[in-house]
Parts: C-alpha cells; structure tokens; sequence
C-alpha cells in the first residue's frame, strides 16, 4: 500500500485492537510504519504487532499497559483509545443499573484513564484519538447507556484537548456511522443495519478501513494544527435528515425574483 501521513518509528498503542475498527486501525498503523501494541480483553487474531492483555475498565491496567509500553520503547506517541462496548436498544423503559454502570465503565472510564496515563508519558507532538459515535451527536431511542457515553467521550475530548494543548499534546475524537464490524454484523437480524442504509445519505454502512483512514490522518505531523475535533466518519448521518418531504410554496419560484405576497 502506497500511504501518506507516514508513522515511520512512532510508538503506538490500540485499544480494542483484536477486533473491527481497532484491528483496521492496527493494520493501517503497521502498514505506515508504526510499531503498535494491541490493548484489548482478548488477544488478536493474527500476530500483527504486541499483545498486551488488558481490561481498559481498569485503571491500574491501562497505567501498567502504557508505563510497559513506555519502559520497552523508550516512548509514547500515540494513544487510539478504540475499545468500547454497543448496548444499543436500552430504553429508559429497560435501563438497569448495571448496563448503565458498565457501559461507563469501559466506554467513560477507560478512556479517561487513557488520557491520564498517556498525557503523563507523552512528549510534545503526542496525539490521542477517542472512537465516539454518531449517536454521541444525535438523540437515538435506545440510547440511555451507549449512546450518552458517547457524548462523554465527545465531551472528554474536548476537554483533554484544551487542558494538554500547552503541553503539545492534541486530542480528537471520530464519531463513525454503522460500521461493518463483527459488534454490527454478530447481532442476528439487526435492526441498526436495515436503519443505517436506508437513513444514511450515502445509502450503505461503512467498512473500517474507512474510520482508520480518517484516525491515520490524526495521528500524523499533517494533523499538528488540530485539536479538540469531532470528525464524522458516518456516510452523512450527521449532517441532518436525509428526508425532509416539503412541496414548495406557491410565491417561490426555483429561479425568479422573490414575490411578495402582500403586492
Ligand atoms: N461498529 C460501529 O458501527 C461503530 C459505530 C460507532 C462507534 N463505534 C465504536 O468503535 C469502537 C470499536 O467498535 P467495533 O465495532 O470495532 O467493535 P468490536 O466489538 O468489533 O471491537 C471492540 C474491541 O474492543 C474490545 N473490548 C471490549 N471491551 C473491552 C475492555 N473492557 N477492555 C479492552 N478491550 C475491550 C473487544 O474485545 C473487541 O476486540 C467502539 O468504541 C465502538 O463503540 C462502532
């Protein structure tokens, strides 16, 4: 593969890097240069960069994980915090204390021990990239527990960035649409498939080389001037309706002069 943005030498580390969007991620990674650590609950599939077994839930893991990347590598220069859990389909109705709980945990928690423990081992020009959703941007029914912590995620982002910016540090979350990644396409029947394509724009869900693209310009010297950024990866989904089925007012006309109807 012929790659802008090269990562030659950077020291990188995935989380949720075993599986989807994190595995594409560690692909893209390696293939620009990078030497990458695969943070996730279970191990990958292949034997593409290191493994280190890890629960992002809990602090003193991920404080090990990146003080262990740190000490091998003499370095820390980009953190993908990627894992996450999808309980999309949790109403108010259904919410229980435990969804809610452990969905903050690894979605909220975890990247916000991410951040912690990579701002404190980072040098100037370290980069921290959050997998957010679309719907940490948007309302969705279901949404009690996945959804809101998404929008912590966004928050997170912004906040970090704002805090780490004297310190060189830059900070940005993606929000991808529907993806096709085995949190999408193992859930029998899904209902988020059927939703995607027929409401996102572009009329198809995307692959995950498509949101690793988008995380390798992050993680790049191109990308030194930006921060605090939430960059939709989502076929348009954000952008607004795709329907909005309205019949043009009779003193309109699609190229005339404005009539006012009281003349
Ligand atoms: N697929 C989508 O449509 C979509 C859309 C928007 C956002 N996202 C987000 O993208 C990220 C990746 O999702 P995916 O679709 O590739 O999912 P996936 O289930 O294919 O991969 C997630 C990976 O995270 C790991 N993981 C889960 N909990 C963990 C924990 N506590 N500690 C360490 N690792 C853990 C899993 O083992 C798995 O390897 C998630 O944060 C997800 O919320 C996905």
């Amino acid at each position: 593969m012929n790659l802008p943005f090269s990562l030659e030498g950077r020291i990188a580390v995935v989380t949720g890097g075993s599986s989807g969007i994190g595995a594409a991620i560690v692909a893209r990674f390696l293939a620009a240069g990078a030497l990458v650590t695969i943070a996730d609950r279970l191990p990958p599939a292949g034997d593409d960069g290191d493994y280190v077994r890890t629960d992002v839930s809990n602090e003193d893991e991920v404080a090990a994980l990146l003080d262990g990347v740190r000490s091998r590598h003499g370095r820390l220069d980009i953190l993908i915090n990627n894992a996450g859990i999808q309980p999309l389909g949790v109403t108010f109705d259904t919410v229980t204390s435990s969804v809610l709980r452990r969905t903050f945990e690894v979605n909220v928690h975890g990247v916000t021990y991410g951040i912690k423990h990579a701002s404190r081992l980072m040098e100037k020009g370290g980069r921290i990239i959050n997998m957010a959703s679309f719907v940490g941007l948007l309302g969705v029914p279901g949404g009690t527990a996945y959804a809101a912590s998404k929008a912590a995620v966004i928050h997170l982002t912004k906040c970090a960035a704002i805090e780490l910016a004297a310190r060189g540090l830059t900070v940005n979350a993606i929000a991808p649409g529907t993806i096709l990644t085995p949190a999408v396409t193992g859930i029998p029947d899904n209902p988020e498939i059927a939703f995607a394509e027929t409401r996102t724009p572009m009329g198809r869900l995307g692959a995950p080389d498509e949101v690793a693209a988008a995380v390798h310009f992050l993680a790049s010297d191109e990308a030194s001037y930006v921060t605090g950024a939430i960059l939709p990866v989502d076929g348009g989904i954000s952008a607004g309706w795709e329907r909005y089925d309205l019949s043009l007012p009779n003193e309109i006309s699609l190229c005339g002069e404005w009539h006012d109807p009281q003349s």
